[in-house]
């Protein structure tokens, strides 16, 4: 059996914003998930067009409606490309089959004696597309967009909802899961219970919209249109094979808006026209920024391809995943966003990535055979976060999908830090524990991208390849989650996945929404087989008690590095220090200044040899007294098993105060 999910089609008045993408992106891991398990998948977005509000956009832009539309199409086809939103199918209410698929539904309707004619007189509000009870207005506004809505007195078609209110009741009582979560379905059960009435399905004297076929003076109301779209994507109306093969739908994706649009007179619409019904209808929470309502008003949308742009779209996808428990209400903030990225990636994923293919490289010259000693520990905690998985994948629980994946990479992470692989290498009669540990660690990494690949499909398709998986990521299946215990596999060294974002208060944003208008990308998104993007910093690595024995371990930033200031400089002149062994006190020339470095050298170098010599030191390192002499900086030599120092080289082209990095 297949599989057929939507989301909403969105107004396209304005460009995509991290609310309507969240939606989206959610919708493309569910709709991955199933390709993963091996479900025939089709999954279908879209535009609704017919809208007043894009109508009257147009018109301000002095543009064209339809070829306003057009190329908006484009824009949010970019920012889903982007998002790397999988849809197999894009509708647009101004397509030829959508209008067909509604113009004969509502005639299905009209036949059947749904469908009167008579006049309306209250509230529109254009934003919500939607008519207004009196008693649903504050202070006279719509409630949602704080605008005072038209008055509206038109001869209208309407349709006979209320004749439904009995079926739909007996539908979600017969079909529970029709509404997801419960508490949406709580909702619309005491909506419904408490009374319908009939509704306008047209509206008269317009241009833009569809004709209604049996009055062609009037169009069809934008929702009794834009709900059509799930059924013309699949054919209703245009192709009878297709629409047999994908209807129903297994799940509507929407926003809590606009549950009851889809539980009320969706299905009712359905119902008149004779048509099955889809399976559910889950309706996900508001994702809100710092709190607020994302609203262009209040100044408080986020531009998805920032986001993108800033740290990568996956882990933006993660985020949106993760953070956010699905079907509830979710916050956005910068800071939080980067914070999730260093925890998540930079030093848990990212970090267990470098430090498996590092040690794989060191140690095994990145071949992964299976050890004798067969599956360590690891193998029984990829068992259970796989059940876990599947559990919460399949309830839509897609926060704990995403976590009981990361559960993976965290044992891993301390499976290293307690089996310290570095240590075994140095033992040889530990060759075999030393096998297993990097081989169980590598499984349990790919075993975890496999589970990711659905939340981010980039990044979990590299680390794959990184883990010696042989199978394309587009091929692999859930099954490949299984734990192979005798698969060798040979290890891709590759640039850090995602590099630590350092604290850098002067170049950061302030949490600050963006202009939607003004946006330019100008970040190249990290690919497979690519550079890292921003800066060449390896991930920084979890802090383990032997991180400094582990040989990918406790690595320091780009940014860190260069607090460290390395000059150099040239010995003017050098003598012992009195009562001590080790010490020669230098005068150093550093280009600007000259200054004392007290440096253990005397072991190694008669002072004299020294006096001329072009040596490198570190020049802001803070003064310390040895043997009594205040020494200002220190001298770079390598440090030998016996103690002497052997000075650093530096070519005759390099000048004292020169920076080395
Ligand atoms: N065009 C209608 C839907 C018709 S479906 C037959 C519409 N469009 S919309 O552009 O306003 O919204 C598209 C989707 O984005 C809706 O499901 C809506 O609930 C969702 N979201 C809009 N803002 C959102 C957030 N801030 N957070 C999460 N989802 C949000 O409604």
């Amino acid at each position: 059996m297949g599989f057929y999910i939507t989301t909403a089609i969105d107004y396209v008045n304005s460009r995509p914003h991290l609310g309507t993408a969240y939606e989206k992106v959610t919708a493309d891991v569910i709709a991955r998930y199933k390709r993963l398990r091996g479900v025939d998948t089709h999954f279908v977005m879209g535009n609704d067009e017919h809208s007043q509000n894009v109508y009257r956009r147009a018109r301000e832009l002095g543009e064209d409606p339809l070829a306003y539309c057009d190329r908006m199409e484009q824009v949010f086809r970019d920012v889903w490309g982007r998002l790397s939103v999988s849809f197999d199918d894009f509708i647009r209410t101004t397509e030829p089959r959508h209008r067909v698929a509604v113009q004969q539904l509502l005639q299905r309707s009209y036949d059947r004696g749904d469908v009167y004619e008579g006049h309306y007189e209250g509230w529109y509000c254009v934003s919500c597309e939607a008519f207004k009870q009196e008693k649903d207005l504050i202070g006279g506004k719509c409630p949602i967009h704080l605008t005072t809505p038209d008055w509206i007195r038109e001869r209208n078609h309407f349709f006979r909802l209320s004749k439904y209110q009995p079926a739909l009741l007996d539908h979600y009582a017969a079909h529970p899961e029709f509404i997801e979560p419960d508490v949406r379905r709580n909702e619309i059960l005491r909506l419904v219970e408490s009374g319908l009435e009939d509704i306008s399905v047209s509206r008269a004297g317009q241009a833009w919209g569809i004709p209604v076929p049996f009055d062609p003076d009037s169009v069809v109301y934008v929702w009794f249109d834009a709900l059509v779209n799930y059924i013309a994507a699949v054919g209703y109306g245009s192709d009878d094979a297709l629409f047999a093969r994908w209807w129903p739908a297994q799940v509507h994706i929407v926003g809590k808006d606009i549950t009851r649009f889809h539980c009320v007179i969706w299905p009712a619409m359905l119902m008149s026209a004779g048509l099955p019904l889809p399976e559910r209808v889950f309706g996900h929470g508001w994702v809100h920024f710092r709190g607020q309502k994302m609203s262009k008003s209040l100044g408080t949308v986020v531009d998805p391809l920032e986001a993108a742009d800033r740290l990568g779209a996956d882990p933006l996808r993660l985020y949106l995943t993760k953070e956010i428990p699905y079907g509830g209400d979710g916050d956005f903030t910068w800071d939080r966003y980067e914070e999730r990225y260093n925890v998540d990636l930079a030093n848990n994923l990212g970090n267990l990535v470098s430090r498996i293919v590092t040690m794989a490289d060191k140690y095994r010259q990145l071949r992964l055979e299976p050890s004798s000693l067969g599956p360590g520990p690891l193998a029984a905690v990829a068992s259970d976060v796989r059940s876990a998985y599947v559990t919460a994948m399949d309830a839509f629980a897609l926060h704990e999908g995403a976590a009981a994946a990361f559960r993976l990479v965290d044992a891993t992470n301390v499976f290293i830090a307690e089996s310290e692989p570095w240590v075994l290498a140095r033992d040889p009669g530990a060759s075999d524990r030393l096998a297993q540990v990097l081989y169980d660690a590598g499984e349990a990494l790919r075993i975890a991208a496999v589970l990711l690949l659905p939340v981010m499909p980039t990044a979990a398709a590299e680390i794959l390849r990184r883990a010696g998986e042989s199978v394309p990521a587009e091929d692999i299946r859930f099954d490949d989650a299984d734990w192979k215990s005798s698969m060798p596999r040979t290890l891709v060294t590759g640039p850090a996945l995602w590099p630590r974002l350092q604290d850098q208060p002067a170049e950061r944003k302030a949490d600050i929404p963006t202009t939607m208008e003004s946006h330019v990308s100008n970040t190249p998104e990290w690919k497979p087989n690519a550079p890292a993007p921003e800066s060449p910093a390896p991930a920084a690595t979890t802090p383990s008690p032997a991180a400094g024995n582990d040989p990918s371990g406790a690595r320091v930033s780009i940014d860190e590095f260069m607090k460290v200031e390395m000059r150099v400089a040239k010995v003017l002149t050098a003598e012992r220090v009195p009562k001590s062994k080790k010490l020669l006190k230098l005068w150093v020339d550093l280009g600007a200044e000259q200054r004392t470095i007290v440096a253990g050298l005397a072991e190694a170098y008669e002072p004299e040899t020294l006096v001329g010599r072009t040596v490198v030191v570190v020049a802001n390192l803070a003064p310390a007294k040895l043997m009594g002499i205040e020494s200002n900086g220190m001298v770079l030599a390598a440090s030998t098993e016996s103690g002497k120092p052997i000075l650093l080289s530096v070519d005759g082209d390099a000048q004292p105060g020169m920076r080395v990095r």
